[in-house]
């Protein structure tokens, strides 16, 4: 099943997600799922909340954006970051949920993390350039952190008539989303 994917300005990207509970739900199904969304919307990472599931849980797939990655597919159940190094780095970021809009974010380049894959097994793995990004992203996801939220209050300003476009479904894109209700 391909979700449409929840646009800026609903309170479930504002919500920090809930723990999944092993047995409480299929985790290799929504996996499937979450992937399916994000491979038809042409993403490289997607997060629970997109899809309305204020849970946390993250999918990604970085080898759209770098064919070198090995081992690029990964679902991330209960994930806890251990550990951000090194110097911050500038990469324009985008978001499935904020169609349009790109925006250069400084994070750390090499990142540590501890989480379940979709069967259940605990991992902890270093990533680090694109990989990292993409996961530091799909992490703020699951906190009920946008990209936009690291932009300067100037950019900020000028950001906001988009914001509101895209918080009113106005968007130009090719998959399914679900506007926000009305407040
Ligand atoms: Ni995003």
């Amino acid at each position: 099943m391909i979700y449409p994917i929840v646009l800026f300005g609903d309170p479930v990207l504002r919500t920090p997600t809930k723990e999944i509970v092993k047995g409480e739900l299929d985790t290799k199904k929504l996996a499937e799922e979450m992937y399916q969304t994000m491979y038809n919307a042409h993403g490289v990472g997607l997060a629970a909340p997109q899809i309305g599931m204020s849970l946390r849980m993250f999918v990604i797939d970085g080898s759209a954006m770098d064919e070198d990655i090995e081992e690029a597919k990964i679902a991330f159940i209960n994930p806890q970051i251990i550990e951000e190094e090194g110097e911050e780095w500038a990469f324009e970021e985008g978001c499935l949920s904020i169609p349009s809009i790109r925006e250069d974010v400084f994070r750390k380049p090499k990142i540590t993390i501890r989480y379940f894959d979709e069967d259940w097994n605990e991992k902890e793995e270093t990533f680090d350039g694109i990989v990292a990004r993409i996961i530091q992203h799909e992490y703020d996801h699951i906190e009920g952190v946008l990209f936009t939220d690291y932009v300067s209050p100037l950019k900020k300003r000028l950001l906001k008539g988009k914001l509101t476009q895209i918080s009113k479904g106005k968007v130009d894109v090719t998959y399914r989303v679900r506007v926000p209700a009305k407040k």
